[in-house]
This record gives structure tokens, C-alpha cells and sequence, in this order.
């Protein structure tokens, strides 16, 4: 990688960073964690890198899932079972539906820190420094506790490792066991009775299963069948923190951010010639851009080159988040010239972040319909392209939370307050989530 340092990213334009008053406690900070144990090993990233290169080449299907913004104070072992029981929901759904392996990258371990859109926000009748994520201040509105803190980018860590660590078991014993994936199934198929669209899914789901089981199949037996690998990825948004965490592989030479598996540029930070792209271009994780709708197909063609220079097939994902009613118009150009230029690029939707809307009660919030009719676009346009719809990227919680309108659960606007709990975007909750897998597997039969 040429002319490329962890470091090189300084020497560019920057957007999107905290301004700590404290550069002492910063630079401790930092350099406490270039000697703190990486939170993943090269060869992970390599092995997600061939997964994501089997979903370019059509072969498998991308799910990355999770939170908008993680916090210190909703990590607890519910929560993150909760979370990890709804990816493997959506897993079988999506497996069974698209007929393909998924492969599953959480946005978590690591997903704390915000891109803003003013460095200040008013909260009731006090204008405040704007809430960056718990990596950086603290979502009291304190003002105090409003200053960015260097300590929280170690808090940040330590919790990303512990998390980590227990995702791992529970990917890797018996709590992913496909026995236990359709018995939560089940229990949603028992919630959503009255909705026969998803019912007959369902019991599809379950009939497949039996004619296994019948075959004598010994589903327990297989290490396939009860564990599943686990991937993590966050957006790439503070630098130090990525830098701090980077490693060279003595063997190739090659550098990894070790913070997560897979990480990804945000929609406000992608721009050429800017720190974010410097950065992201010289380490070697699978990594991934957003797109939003003012992208042009020239400037495209510039970011793919500048990412993924040797054309490597699961290297780059660009995750596209235009919004339900702009992506008929903007989506098709921007794939058409990138197959025209043969460049290797998984294709994710993000239908997320295009569909933030203000309800009339004054909550941020998406509308399930909105979310599910960007998904079925983006999957009609790359048939009628001819090209691989290849992932979806969303933001959900395993918890029962009323923060995105509609669904199965009719989620209404005076529903919202009840519980309401995210730092920041909307997430689909639980049932959400998994019926919008279901949806999606069923779209494409
Ligand atoms: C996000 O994914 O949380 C996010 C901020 O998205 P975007 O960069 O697409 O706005
Ligand atoms: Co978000």
C-alpha cells in the first residue's frame, strides 16, 4: 500500500471528530490502547473477507445487524441475548427464503461513536454540545458531561471485548443450535397468529425441518447445524481510536484495524481526499461505504478505485441508503456503471437511514412500510439489472422497544413514547426485525 501510514490519515481534512479539550488525557488514552490486546485476529478478518467474497460472486447473502448506537448503559446479558437470538431468527428466515448461507456481521462491539449534523443540539431550553456516542461524551444533559472524555474511548474497549467475548460463546455452543433457533420461532409464529402471510412462512419453516428430521438427518451432530460464526463490524468514525487499535502482520506486512471485523466510511465522512477514506484505503479488513442518494456513478467510480484498488472480490461493500421513494431513481445508474466498469462490489441496502422521519409528536422515527419497500426495490432493480442483490444493513434491538411505526405489532404514533430507548436512530425491535427477514425471504421465492 503505497504512501499509507496508520497515521497518514492526519495529514488530510477531517470531519466528524470530537474536539477534546484534554490532549494529555487523549494521547494517554490512545496509547494505552496501541498496547492493549487487539480485539480480533487477522485471520478472522481474512475468513469474513472470503465469506463476503462468495456473497459477491452471488453465492451467499449479507446480514448486518444492530444497534444505531450502543451505550454503556444498556449493555447486560439480556440485552445482548435478546440480540443474538433475533440474528439467528433472521438468519433462518433469510436462509430458508433465499436458499443461500448468511453470513452474519453485527454492528456491535465497538458501534459507539456518531456522526452529527451540528456540533450543538438543543434540549429543551438548553443548547448543548451535541451527543457523539458514548465513546465520546455522555447523553445527559448535563453540560458538563456533554465534554468529550478520552477515558470513554478505553470504556468503550473494554466493553467491545467482554461483548465479543460472550457473542462468541454463544455463537460457538449449544445456545445457536438450529433446536432452539424454531423453537423462538415458533414462539413468534404464536404472537403473530392472525397474520397469514407470515403463519404459512412459518409453517413452511417447520415442515422443511421435519422432512430432515425424517430423513434422519443427525442435525445435532453437525458443527454446522449448532454453531454459527459471528462476525462484528462499526462505522470507522474516530479515528484515534481506530488507528490506536491497528496492527501490522509481521508475516505479510499487511496492516488490520483490530478493533472489529469489518468496518465501514458513514454517509458524511466518505468523501475523496479526506482522512476517512485515507485511512480506510490502507487497512486490510473487509470494509465497506455508505451511499447515499447525492452520489454520482463518476465519483463512485473514484471511491470504489481508491477502496479496492486490486478489484478483490469481498474486500468492498457499498451499503446504498437512499430512501424508499428516491432509489428507483438513483440506484439504477449508479449499478449499471459499476458492472459497465467490471468493478467487484458486494451491493447492501441500508433501508434505515434514507427513512427518518419526525412523527407529529415530536419522536424520530421510521416507518416499517417505508423500510420494507426500499428492501423490495433494491432487490427488483438488481434483477432487472442482472446484477446480486447481495446483503441488507439495518438497525435493530432484540428488545420489545416502540420506536419504528408499524409492523405486524402496529406500532402507532402514540405507541412511540412507551418505550422509546434508543441514543439515537430508531430500531427495529424484535418483531420487526424478524418479520422484516421473513418478508424478504418470501419477496424473493
Ligand atoms: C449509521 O449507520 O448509523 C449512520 C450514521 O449512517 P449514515 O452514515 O448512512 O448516515
Ligand atoms: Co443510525
Amino acid at each position: 500500500m503505497q504512501n499509507w501510514q496508520k497515521d497518514s490519515w492526519k495529514n488530510f481534512p477531517i470531519k466528524q471528530q470530537p474536539k477534546y479539550p484534554d490532549l494529555v488525557k487523549l494521547a494517554q488514552a490512545t496509547s494505552k490502547l496501541e498496547e492493549l490486546p487487539p480485539l480480533i485476529y487477522f485471520a478472522e478478518a481474512e475468513k469474513l473477507k472470503r465469506h463476503l467474497a462468495d456473497v459477491c460472486n452471488g453465492k451467499a447473502f449479507l446480514l448486518q445487524a444492530g444497534d444505531c448506537a450502543e451505550s454503556f448503559a444498556e449493555f447486560n446479558q439480556a440485552n445482548l441475548e435478546k440480540y443474538f437470538k433475533v440474528i439467528l431468527q433472521m438468519t433462518v428466515a433469510l436462509m430458508h427464503g433465499l436458499g443461500k448461507p448468511v453470513i452474519k456481521v453485527g454492528r456491535i462491539a465497538g458501534q459507539f461513536a456518531k456522526p452529527r449534523s451540528s456540533d450543538f443540539e438543543k434540549v429543551g431550553d438548553k443548547e448543548l454540545p451535541s451527543y457523539r456516542g458514548d465513546m465520546v461524551n455522555s447523553i445527559t444533559t448535563d453540560e458538563t458531561a456533554r465534554i468529550p472524555n478520552p477515558t470513554n474511548l478505553l470504556r468503550a474497549y473494554e466493553q467491545s471485548a467482554i461483548t465479543l467475548n460472550y457473542l462468541r460463546s454463544l455463537a460457538s455452543g449449544g445456545f445457536s443450535s438450529l433446536d432452539n433457533v424454531y423453537e423462538w420461532i415458533n414462539d413468534f409464529a404464536n404472537l403473530t397468529k392472525d397474520n397469514t402471510q407470515l403463519a404459512n412462512i412459518i409453517a413452511e419453516i417447520e415442515k422443511s425441518t421435519s422432512f430432515f428430521k425424517a430423513c434422519g438427518f443427525d442435525l445435532a451432530a453437525s458443527q454446522d447445524y449448532n454453531s454459527a460464526d459471528f462476525f462484528t463490524s462499526h462505522e470507522a468514525l474516530l479515528l484515534d481510536y481506530e488507528a490506536a487499535l491497528t496492527r501490522q502482520n509481521k508475516a505479510d506486512g499487511k496492516f488490520y484495524d483490530c478493533s472489529a471485523h469489518m468496518l465501514w466510511i458513514g454517509e458524511r465522512t466518505r468523501n475523496l481526499d479526506e482522512a476517512h477514506v485515507e485511512f480506510m484505503r490502507g487497512i486490510a479488513n473487509p470494509i465497506a461505504t455508505k451511499v447515499g442518494p447525492t452520489m454520482q456513478p463518476d465519483e463512485l467510480v473514484k471511491l470504489i478505485t481508491a477502496l479496492n484498488p486490486e478489484n478483490e472480490a469481498g474486500r468492498l461493500t457499498l451499503i446504498t441508503r437512499m430512501s424508499a421513494s428516491k432509489i428507483k431513481d438513483i440506484l439504477p445508474p449508479l449499478v449499471e456503471r459499476v458492472k459497465q466498469e467490471g468493478l467487484k462490489v458486494i451491493w447492501s441496502c441500508d433501508p434505515m437511514h434514507g427513512n427518518t422521519e419526525k412523527s407529529s409528536n415530536n419522536f424520530k422515527t421510521r416507518r416499517f412500510d417505508n423500510i420494507l419497500a426500499e428492501v423490495a426495490a433494491f432487490f427488483e432493480i438488481h434483477q432487472n439489472l442482472g446484477t446480486y442483490a447481495g446483503g441488507i444493513h439495518i438497525e435493530m434491538t432484540g428488545q420489545n422497544v416502540t420506536e419504528c411505526l408499524g409492523g405486524t405489532n402496529e406500532i402507532t404514533e402514540t405507541d412511540l413514547e412507551a418505550k422509546y430507548r434508543t441514543h439515537c436512530d430508531p430500531r427495529l425491535n424484535a418483531s420487526q426485525s424478524l418479520e422484516l427477514a421473513f418478508l424478504i425471504g418470501q419477496k424473493q421465492q
